[in-house]
C-alpha cells in the first residue's frame, strides 16, 4: 500500500509552505471512514441539484462570499472552470472568449472540449523575475475593439504569484464598452478576498458575474474543495444547474462538501485576524530570509510600482530570488525537502515560492532560514555555476486556428527547425512562466524555435511540457 503507508506514516515533521492551508481550529468533519454517506441519506437532500441541507449551506456560502449564487464543488476550480464553460457555451450557443495568457489547463482543454474560441492577449512577462504579469486594462478594451463578437471575457485573477489589477474597474470598463459580455474570473488563488480589506476587492465584490475559487488553496477546505459564485442576470442559473448537475460525480465526498461549509465558517467569523497572522508569518519568512547571503526576497511594492496595472500584490505569498547562490531553484528545492523535511509551494530556474498557511507558524520562519542557509551553504560547497544567461520569452502570438479546429486535422510531429510557419498542433508550455509559448493553433515562430533550442541547452533549468519531451520535434497541423 505505497500511498497509504506513506499518507500514514510519513506526513509528520514536515514543514509546508504550500497549500492545502489548513487552520487549526477549523471546526473539523469527524469519523471520515465511519461517517461516510451517500445520497441514498435521502432526507438530507442531494448536492447536485441543490436540495436539502445541501441548499441551506451553498445559501449560506453565498451570503458569506457577497455573491447571489454558490455551489460547492469537489473537483476543485479544475472542475468548477469545465462547469462553468459548459454552461456559458449551452446559454451562449457559440463562445468567442478574450484571455489573458495565464489561463489554467482546465480552461484551455475545456474551451476544445465546448468548441470555444479563445482569442489570447499578448502577455506580459518579468524577465528578471520569470513570472506572468498582469495585462492592463486599456489591454483588454483594445482586445475587444479588435474581436468585437467577444461575448465572454475571462480573467485569471490573481495570478499564481498573487498579483491581481484593479477588478472593479475592469468590470467598470467592460461594461462600459458593452454591457452584454459575461466577466469570467478564475479566483484559484482569492478564495481568501472577501475577509479582510487587506486583500484586493474580490470577483463578486467588483461586480464580475461568475467566479471559481479553490477553497483548499488557502482558506482551509480539504484537497478539491473549491467553489463557483455568480450573481445578475447575464448568467442563466438553468444551465449553470444543468453542467453541475452532469459534471459534478454522483457520489461527491459529503466530508469534502461539509469542510467546505467549516471553512466558509471560519473566514466568515475569524477571517480578517486569521489573515492577519498569515500576513505576519509571511512578513517574518520574508525579513529572516534576506539575512542569507544571496537571496533576494521580492518587496510586494517593487512589484506594484513597476507595472501601474498591478494593483495588488497578496503579502501573503514569498518570492525569493536565488540567483546570487549560484544553485539553480529546483536544485534549492529539491534537497530542502529530501534532507530539511521543508517544502515550498513551487521552484524554477532562479526563484523559490513561498505561501504562509494557516498551519505556519513564526517558529516555522525561523526554523526554515535556518534549514535553508545550511542548505545553500551545503550545496554550493557541492556545485558553483556561472553566470546563467536566459533566452528572452518571445510574447508575439498568431493565431490561425482555434484549439477544438486543430483537434479536426491530420497532425504530424516533425523536427523543430521545420516547424517555422506552420500551425502547431499541442500547447507548449515552458516552466517558468507556466504560461503557453505557443497554444494548440497558433503559427509556430522563428523566435519560438529559438527559445525552445535555447531552453535546450540550459538542461533542465527551464522545463517544456509538450509532447517530445527532448525538445526535438513538435505535433503541427499538416
Ligand atoms: C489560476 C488557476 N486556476 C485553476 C486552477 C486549478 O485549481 P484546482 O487545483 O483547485 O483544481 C489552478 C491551480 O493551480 C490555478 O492556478
Amino acid at each position: 500500500m505505497p500511498l497509504a503507508s506513506m499518507m500514514n506514516r510519513d506526513m509528520y515533521g514536515i514543514i509546508k509552505w504550500c497549500t492545502p492551508s489548513i487552520h487549526p481550529h477549523v471546526s473539523r468533519i469527524n469519523g471520515i471512514y465511519d461517517n461516510d454517506i451517500s445520497i441514498s441519506y435521502h432526507s438530507l437532500g442531494n448536492p447536485s441539484i441543490n436540495t436539502g441541507i445541501f441548499k441551506k449551506a451553498h445559501n449560506l456560502a453565498s451570503i458569506a462570499y457577497q455573491s447571489e449564487h454558490t455551489l460547492f464543488s469537489v473537483n476543485g476550480s479544475s472542475g468548477s472552470n469545465f462547469i462553468v464553460l459548459r454552461s456559458l457555451s449551452h446559454q451562449l450557443k457559440k463562445v468567442h472568449m478574450l484571455a489573458q495568457r495565464n489561463v489554467h489547463k482546465s480552461i484551455s482543454v475545456a474551451a476544445e472540449d465546448y468548441n470555444i474560441d479563445i482569442n489570447y492577449l499578448q502577455p506580459h512577462y518579468d524577465q528578471d523575475l520569470q513570472i506572468f504579469i498582469p495585462n492592463t486594462i486599456e489591454e483588454f478594451v483594445d482586445g475587444i475593439k479588435k474581436h468585437p463578437e467577444t461575448n465572454v471575457v475571462f480573467i485569471s485573477n490573481p495570478t499564481y504569484e498573487g498579483l491581481s489589477i484593479d477588478l472593479p474597474r475592469f468590470v467598470q470598463r467592460i461594461r462600459k464598452i458593452n454591457p452584454k459580455i459575461v466577466i469570467f474570473v478564475d479566483e484559484a488563488w482569492g478564495s481568501l478576498f472577501p475577509f479582510s480589506d487587506k486583500m484586493p476587492t474580490s470577483a463578486m465584490q467588483a461586480g464580475a458575474d461568475i467566479c471559481v475559487q479553490s477553497t483548499h488553496k488557502q482558506s482551509s477546505g480539504l484537497q478539491q474543495t473549491g467553489m463557483i459564485h455568480w450573481q445578475g442576470k447575464r448568467i442563466d442559473e438553468k444551465f449553470v444547474m444543468d453542467s453541475y448537475k452532469s459534471l459534478i460525480t454522483t457520489s461527491p465526498s459529503f466530508h469534502l462538501l461539509a469542510s467546505l461549509d467549516a471553512a466558509r465558517f471560519l473566514m466568515q467569523t475569524q477571517g480578517e485576524n486569521i489573515i492577519n497572522d498569515l500576513i505576519s508569518v509571511a512578513d517574518k519568512l520574508g525579513n529572516e530570509l534576506s539575512k542569507i547571503s544571496g537571496v533576494k526576497v521580492i518587496d510586494h511594492d517593487f512589484i506594484t510600482k513597476k507595472y501601474s496595472q498591478v494593483r495588488f500584490a497578496d503579502k501573503t505569498k514569498v518570492l525569493v530570488n536565488i540567483k546570487g547562490t549560484g544553485i539553480p531553484g529546483y536544485e534549492i528545492a529539491k534537497n530542502f525537502e529530501s534532507e530539511y523535511k521543508v517544502i515550498l509551494e513551487k521552484y524554477e530556474a532562479e526563484n523559490i515560492f513561498f505561501i504562509a498557511i494557516m498551519q505556519n507558524t513564526e517558529y516555522d520562519a525561523i526554523e526554515t532560514t535556518k534549514r535553508l542557509k545550511e542548505c545553500i551553504e551545503k550545496l554550493s560547497k557541492k556545485n558553483k555555476r556561472s553566470k546563467i544567461i536566459f533566452p528572452d520569452f518571445p510574447l508575439e502570438i498568431k493565431k490561425s486556428l482555434s484549439s477544438y479546429e486543430v483537434i479536426n486535422r491530420n497532425i504530424i510531429s516533425i523536427e523543430l527547425k521545420k516547424a517555422i510557419g506552420l500551425i502547431c498542433a499541442e500547447d507548449v508550455v515552458p516552466y517558468p512562466p507556466g504560461i503557453p509559448l505557443i497554444a494548440k493553433g497558433e503559427i509556430i515562430s522563428k523566435e519560438h524555435i529559438d527559445y525552445m533550442n535555447a531552453i535546450k541547452r540550459l538542461k533542465g533549468l527551464i522545463s517544456i511540457v509538450m509532447s517530445d519531451d527532448k525538445i526535438e520535434k513538435i505535433l503541427t497541423v499538416k
